[in-house]
């Protein structure tokens, strides 16, 4: 066995595989963040800054490749340390907190990661594979608003909006545990530490999710 696929199959090196790429997809969330909350400089910014990422093509597609490698690695391996982890365990297996003192992120991570799944899924049929200039992109004055139409009509559902905000609430505590533990698998986990990246981890998934969710909330408050 060569020296990549014994630490593959390592479980230190799994984890260490699962916290690179959680930190690589945190990184596209951000700038994702970013880019989506250009919504509230208007139509304009936003559909340029959609038609810049068009013109990266066909460069982007490597990068969307990429990414989507990164996605599916990232689950798998997650998976192969959840059924390992479970059958390896016996009673009282010392390395496994007590439920008692986990945290409620930390015990929801497996649905709240399910959730993320699907929700990216649907996200692709909903804003990706969509022609920007049909019918879901014209607004109340009969014109074509590109993809910010397409979002605008999307989150003037409040059906949609509200699938949306808990998508992201899944999101939120999916990360506020994620990024703990990223810190902690790289060994960055000394108790003076353990209060600040449990605060630091919490923020950042309120933050991310709140910063989301402000953009179908806004859309339903203009258009109710
Ligand atoms: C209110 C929240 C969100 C809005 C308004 C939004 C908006 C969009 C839009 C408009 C696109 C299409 C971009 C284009 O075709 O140029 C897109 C693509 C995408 N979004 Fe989101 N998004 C949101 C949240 C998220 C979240 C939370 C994730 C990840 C967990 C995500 C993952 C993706 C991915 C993977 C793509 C495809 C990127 C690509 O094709 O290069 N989005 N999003």
């Amino acid at each position: 066995m060569d020296s990549f696929t014994a630490y593959v199959k390592s479980s230190i090196g799994k984890k260490q595989i699962v916290a690179s790429t959680g930190l690589l997809l945190i990184l596209f969330v951000i700038g994702h963040l970013a880019g989506n909350l250009l919504i509230y400089l208007g139509p304009e910014a936003f559909n340029a800054y959609a038609q810049k990422l068009k013109h990266l093509r066909p460069g982007l597609y490597i990068v969307e490749f990429g990414l989507l490698a990164v996605f599916v690695i990232h689950m798998w391996l997650t998976a192969v340390l959840v059924i390992e982890n479970y059958s390896a365990r016996p009673v009282g297996y010392a390395v496994n907190k007590p439920v008692g003192e986990r945290s409620w992120a930390a015990r929801l991570m497996p649905y709240t990661g399910t959730v993320i799944l699907a929700f990216v899924v649907w996200h692709l049929i909903d804003f990706t594979f969509i022609d920007n200039e049909g019918p879901r992109s014209i607004l109340a004055d009969g014109k074509s608003y590109e993809l910010y139409g397409v979002v605008y009509n999307s989150f003037s559902d409040p059906v949609h909006g509200l699938l949306y905000v808990v998508a992201m609430m899944a999101l939120g505590f999916h990360l506020s545990h994620g990024i703990q533990s990223f810190i902690q698998t790289f060994g960055f986990n000394h108790p003076r530490y353990t209060a600040a990246v449990r605060k630091l981890s919490n923020g950042l998934g309120f933050f991310i999710a709140a910063a989301f969710s402000s953009i179908p909330v806004f859309i339903l408050l203009q258009t109710s």
